[in-house]
């Protein structure tokens, strides 16, 4: 892309960094300290580990290909090289979380947001924001999938359209990113497989959605996936599973306006609940659900 204009520095607690009108900046890779590449290296290798045959092929093999490794934490014009190749997409450095249309607008124009600092060593099992080892580790390799980095392209371009008719059509997107995205899961030969960056980027989820009894695991299904509420501060009580990327971007293909306004006159369904029309590939025990705090 052009590069944007520069409109402020931001003190942050890293000293001054330039923050763009697009909530864009650019890596401070000199200042990552010694403690920050070693939490990188420690989650990157606790990943490696425990992800083969448990995370998609397409994930496990991207992570060669675009030349992720433990040594240091990578740097995004290194792996932009790759991926503007492969796919088209690149990487921009942000402080955090970006308004909404912002960052749909990022999407629809295929630059993926990372944010540039990583946790602290304290914070390598869990972490309330996505840092750097998230929204890189989690959601890079994928976007060198064409057809993975055509949804998300597509997922940008609707969360547009979703801006500008009301926050129920956002609640509806976001609940799709949710369980796509974020925390999918797909059937391949050999079994369920993660595709889910907020699960990949977690030791503990990345075991849990596939071996604990207690999480329902469902078929993908468009409406019923935009009618679920989720957790956003414990393990998801329920996974859904697609068949494959192609069947997502299928699934998503249509306009989503009408789909939008049907909705709004039907209830949501709370994030643990089966229902009869579902494609039951696991049934929840429920075992420690917190029954409340749904969004
Ligand atoms: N088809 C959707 C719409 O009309 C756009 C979209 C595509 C949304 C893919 C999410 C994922 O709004
Ligand atoms: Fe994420």
């Amino acid at each position: 892309m052009d590069t944007p204009r520069r409109v402020e520095h931001q003190q942050t607690d890293r000293g001054y960094i330039p923050v763009y009108a697009t909530g864009v900046i650019e890596q401070p890779w000199a200042s990552y300290s010694a403690t920050d590449h070693g939490v990188w290296a420690q989650l990157f290798r606790r990943q490696r580990e425990i992800l083969p045959g448990r995370a998609c092929r397409e994930f496990l093999d991207n992570v060669e290909r675009i030349g992720l490794g433990a040594d240091a934490i990578p740097k995004f014009d290194d792996l932009n090289r790759v991926l503007r190749r492969a796919t088209g997409w690149e990487l921009v450095g942000v402080e955090g979380l970006l308004p909404d249309h912002v960052f749909f607008d990022h999407l629809a124009h295929r630059r993926f947001p990372v944010t540039w600092w990583i946790r602290k060593p304290e914070q390598l099992d869990y972490i309330a924001e996505p840092d750097l080892f998230h929204d890189l580790f989690g959601h890079v390799p994928l976007l060198m999938n064409p057809v993975f980095a055509d949804y998300m392209q597509a997922y940008g371009r609707g969360g547009m359209k979703a801006h500008g008719i009301d926050a129920d059509a956002l609640m509806n997107l976001t609940r799709l990113y949710w369980y796509t995205v974020e925390f999918g899961l797909i059937r391949t030969g050999e079994g369920l497989r993660i595709y889910g960056s907020g699960i990949v980027s977690s030791k503990g989820e990345s075991i849990y959605c596939l071996e604990s009894d207690a999480p329902n695991r469902l078929g993908f299904d468009l409406e019923r996936v935009m009618r679920t509420r989720y957790k956003i501060d414990t393990y998801q009580q329920t996974y859904f599973v697609i068949d494959g990327f192609e069947q997502l971007f299928e699934a998503t293909r249509p306009d989503f306006a009408p789909i939008y306004a049907k909705l709004k006159t039907l209830p949501a369904y709370p994030a643990g609940e089966v229902l009869p029309g579902d494609r039951v590939y696991h049934r929840g025990t429920g075992e420690g659900w917190v029954r409340s705090g749904d969004v």
